[in-house]
């Protein structure tokens, strides 16, 4: 049967992803149909109608999307989070929803190491920064982003700790980390890095408690969710604390207040991105995009099943 493929990107793939996807799907006898960098979710609830699968990222699927989204089957988050999906709305629907997981994983390790020596060399200011090696780095979460900036730590000679609670501690052992038995224990180290999904029990959950534990120099690297930071919290702290730093894949919701914080240090204590910057490159384009198009002929022309989400 032929299918309709809706590529619906508020933050658009690279073109050369699209073209990739766009050949896995004809190879299938698809057509795809594209909505990209689209402004309103009334778009996406027109573009909707009719299409047999999804592809999105970021792209919130909610009831009423899928209200409009008739024939849909499968949608399939290009990424890793999919806090963006309301899956008990697809159960309801019968609609399959998968992420990519892996995917895009290293350019997101590679953008911490970016903002780590970002801000340990001062913005580039001129004045005298401090090297990451024989640091110590602590995951909070220690999936397949986790894992990718741990072999980067490894490589500048950095020490790797990691809590998770899905993880057995020798696992992590064998990974060459140090398992850490609690969330607070993360908090002991230098650099602790974010790597848990946004949900009810992560919102909001790094918090001044956690925070403040954080030796001299204590940096949090957030490119999980903005949300899994207390932000009051994150802002007290930057504001007692002239040490310590934060350095964030997206900015606070209220992002004034922060850089009035920091002031003259801009830069250095806090970085930020515009826009989710961790899966913006080509490489991560075309692995998340490609494994999304496989994963939907796969769903349809042999009924795989292998990434499908749990409500
Ligand atoms: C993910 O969960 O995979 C990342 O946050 C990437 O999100 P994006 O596709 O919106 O850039």
């Amino acid at each position: 049967k032929a299918r309709t493929v809706l590529l619906a990107t508020e933050k658009a793939f690279a073109a050369a992803a699209v073209t990739k996807i766009e050949e896995v799907l004809k190879e299938a006898k698809y057509t795809l149909k594209k909505l990209e960098n689209y402004k309103s979710k009334d778009e996406l609830l027109a573009a909707v109608s009719g299409v047999d699968a999804m592809i999105i990222r970021s792209d919130i699927v909610d009831a009423s999307v899928l209200e409009k989204a008739e024939a849909l089957k499968i949608v399939v988050r290009a990424g890793a989070g999919y806090d963006n999906i309301d899956l008990k709305a697809c159960e309801a629907k019968k609609v399959t929803a998968m992420n990519t997981p892996g995917q895009n994983a290293n350019a997101v390790a590679e953008l911490v190491f970016g903002m780590m020596i970002v801000s340990a060399r001062n913005n580039f200011d001129g004045s005298s920064g401090f090297e990451l090696v024989n640091r110590e780095i602590a995951f909070y979460g220690f999936g397949a982003v986790a894992r990718a900036v741990h072999k980067l730590a490894q490589g500048f000679g950095m020490k790797s700790f990691a809590y998770d609670p899905y993880i057995p501690a020798e696992k992590i052992k064998e990974m060459g980390a140090e398992p850490v038995a609690t969330v607070a224990g993360l908090f002991e180290h230098q650099y602790v890095s974010l790597h848990v999904p946004l949900t009810d029990e992560t919102k909001a959950s790094i918090n001044k408690d956690l925070l403040s534990k954080m030796p001299k120099g204590g940096t949090l690297i957030n490119t999980a969710r903005v949300e899994v930071v207390h932000e009051q919290d994150m802002l007290d702290i930057l504001k007692t604390r002239q040490d310590f730093c934060y350095l964030c894949d997206v900015a606070p919701k209220d992002i004034e207040p922060f850089k009035a914080a920091v002031g003259d240090k801009f830069g250095k204590r806090l970085i930020f991105t515009k826009k989710k910057m961790g899966a913006q490159t080509a490489e991560a384009n075309d692995n998340a995009g490609v494994a999304a198009a496989n994963q939907i002929v796969g769903f349809f022309e042999k009924g795989e099943t292998r990434f499908s989400l749990k409500a």
